[in-house]
C-alpha cells in the first residue's frame, strides 16, 4: 500500500496521501485523525462502473462500510445508489444528496417506522429477510396507500471462507431466507396488495478473497431465478451483494472487472443478461483510500512485550480488537536506528485495546504512525468509550486538505445527559 500512485506512498522517507505529507495534516488537524483520498474513493468506483459499462446495472455502495457525508457525496455525484441497514443511513443518503431511487434497504430488524420513511423516500427496494417482515412492509404500505417493491435476500448456504462474524450466506446466520424457504415467501409476496416484487438480491459475507464463492451462491440464486419465471414471478433485478476483500497485508483478492466479468458469464449464460445487476461493495470501495493518523504517545517497555501507546484506540478503530484483524501500521517518516518489536496499543482500559502486535518498528515518543486500509469499518464503528472523542475526519484531493469531520469536542459527549433534581 505504499507504492507510487496508491493513495498513500513514500517520497524522501516520508508518507504521503496524494499531494500532501500526512505529517502536514497531522499539524494542521492533530491527531488522531482520519485521512481519506478522493481520487482513490472514486478510483474504486470507477472500476465497478466501468466493469459493468453498457450494462442495466447500479452500484449500491454500503454505507456502513464508512458514511461520512463528504464520502457519501462524492459516490453519489459518481452515480452510486447506496445499500442501506437503518432509518439513519437513509437520512444521511439524504443530506449528502443522494438519489433515494438508488436505494435498497438490507438488514434483519427493520421498524415500522424506518419502513414508513424509506416507502416516502421511494426507495429502489427493500431487501426482505423474513415472512414477518413481508408482512409488516405490507401492512405499513397499506397504511400509507403506497405499494413496497421487495426482494428476497436469499441465504444461499455457502461458505464464503471468510472470518465467522463477517460471513453471511450460512443455514447459522441471522441473514437472509432459507434457501428452500424462498419460493413459499416469494409466493406469499406475489399474491399482497401492497407490494410488488422486484427481484432477489444476496450477501453471503465480507472478506472474500475468490470468486468462487460468488459463483456458487450466483448459481443457487439464478435457479430460484429460473423458478420463479416458471410460476410466473417476473423479476427485473439480481443483486449480487458486496464482500470483495482488499489487500490489508498480503492477499490477493480479485478486482472488480474479474469478479464482475465472471458473474455476467454465468447470468449471461443462463439467459438472463436482460436484468438489471445489483452489487452491494463497501470495504473495497472505501478500505484503501483510508489511514488513521496517530501519534505515539509513551514507549513502554514491559516485562515481556515492549508497547507503544498511542493517541488512537480501540475506540477509533476496533477491527483488531473485534476480529483479530491486521492492520498495516507504517512509520510516517522512516527513521534510521534499530528496529524492536512493539504491540501498537491505545490507551484504553482493555487488554483488547490493540491495534497492531509485534510490529518491528523503529520509533519514538511524538512520531506519527499511520494505520493503513483503515477507510472501511473504521471511523463508521468508533464509539465514545472512555470519554474519548471521536477522531477528526479528512479528505484529501490532490494538494487540498478538507475537514469533513472535525474533531468532537469533550463537552458534546455529555451534552445530551442530565442529572436527577
Ligand atoms: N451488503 C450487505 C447486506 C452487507 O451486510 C454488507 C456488509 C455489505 C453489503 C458490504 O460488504 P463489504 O463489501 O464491505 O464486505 N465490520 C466488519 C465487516 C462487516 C460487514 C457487514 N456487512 C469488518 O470490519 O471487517
Amino acid at each position: 500500500m505504499t507504492q507510487p500512485g496508491e493513495a498513500f506512498h513514500r517520497r524522501d522517507g516520508q508518507l504521503w496521501c496524494e499531494g500532501v505529507p500526512l505529517a502536514a495534516i497531522a499539524d494542521r488537524f492533530g491527531t488522531p485523525t482520519y485521512v481519506y483520498s478522493r481520487a482513490s474513493i472514486e478510483g474504486a468506483f470507477a472500476a465497478y462502473a466501468a466493469a459493468l459499462h453498457g450494462r442495466a446495472a447500479l452500484v449500491c455502495y454500503a454505507m456502513k462500510a464508512n458514511s461520512n457525508l463528504a464520502v457519501l457525496n462524492l459516490l453519489a455525484r459518481a452515480g452510486s445508489g447506496f445499500d442501506i441497514v437503518s432509518g439513519g443511513e437513509l437520512a444521511r443518503v439524504i443530506a449528502a444528496g443522494g438519489d433515494t431511487r438508488k436505494v435498497v434497504f438490507s438488514g434483519v430488524g427493520k421498524t415500522e417506522r424506518e419502513i414508513a420513511r424509506a416507502l416516502a423516500a421511494e426507495i429502489l427496494c427493500f431487501n426482505l429477510e423474513s415472512v414477518a417482515e413481508l408482512e409488516m412492509v405490507e401492512r405499513v404500505a397499506a397504511a400509507s396507500g403506497r405499494r413496497a417493491r421487495v426482494s428476497v435476500r436469499v441465504n444461499p448456504d455457502v461458505d464464503p471462507k471468510t472470518h465467522p462474524y463477517i460471513s453471511t450466506g450460512l443455514r447459522s446466520n441471522k441473514f437472509g431466507v432459507a434457501y428452500e424457504d424462498t419460493l413459499p415467501l416469494y409466493r406469499q409476496a406475489a399474491r399482497l396488495p401492497h407490494i410488488e416484487v422486484v427481484g432477489i438480491d444476496c450477501h453471503i459475507g465480507s472478506r472474500i478473497a475468490e470468486v468462487a464463492p460468488y459463483l456458487e451462491a450466483a448459481d443457487r440464486l439464478l435457479d430460484l431465478v429460473d423458478a420463479l419465471e416458471r410460476e410466473g414471478i417476473g423479476l427485473s433485478h439480481i443483486d449480487f451483494g458486496g464482500g470483495l476483500d482488499i489487500r490489508y497485508r498480503d492477499e490477493t483478492p480479485p478486482a472488480p472487472a474479474e469478479l464482475i466479468g465472471a458473474i455476467l458469464a454465468h447470468v449471461d449464460a443462463r439467459g438472463h443478461g436482460g436484468k438489471t445487476i445489483l452489487f452491494e461493495p463497501g470495504r473495497s470501495v472505501v478500505g484503501p483510500a483510508g489511514a488513521l493518523l496517530t501519534r505515539v504517545n509513551i514507549v513502554k517497555e514491559g516485562a515481556e512485550k515492549n508497547f507503544l501507546v498511542v493517541d488512537a484506540a480501540m475506540n477509533d478503530l476496533i477491527r483488531p480488537a473485534l476480529y483479530d484483524a491486521w492492520m498495516d501500521v507504517q512509520p510516517v517518516a522512516l527513521r534510521d536506528g534499530p528496529t524492536r518489536v512493539y504491540d501498537v496499543v491505545g490507551p484504553v482500559c482493555e487488554s483488547g485495546d490493540w491495534l497492531a502486535r509485534e510490529r518491528p518498528l523503529a520509533a519514538q515518543a511524538g512520531d506519527l504512525l499511520a494505520i493503513l486500509g483503515a477507510g472501511a469499518y473504521g471511523m463508521s464503528m468508533a464509539s465514545n468509550y472512555n470519554s474519548r472523542p471521536r477522531a477528526a475526519e479528512v479528505m484529501v484531493d490532490g494538494d487540498r486538505v478538507y475537514e469533513v469531520r472535525r474533531r468532537e469536542t469533550v463537552e458534546e459527549l455529555y451534552a445530551l445527559e442530565s442529572t436527577l433534581p
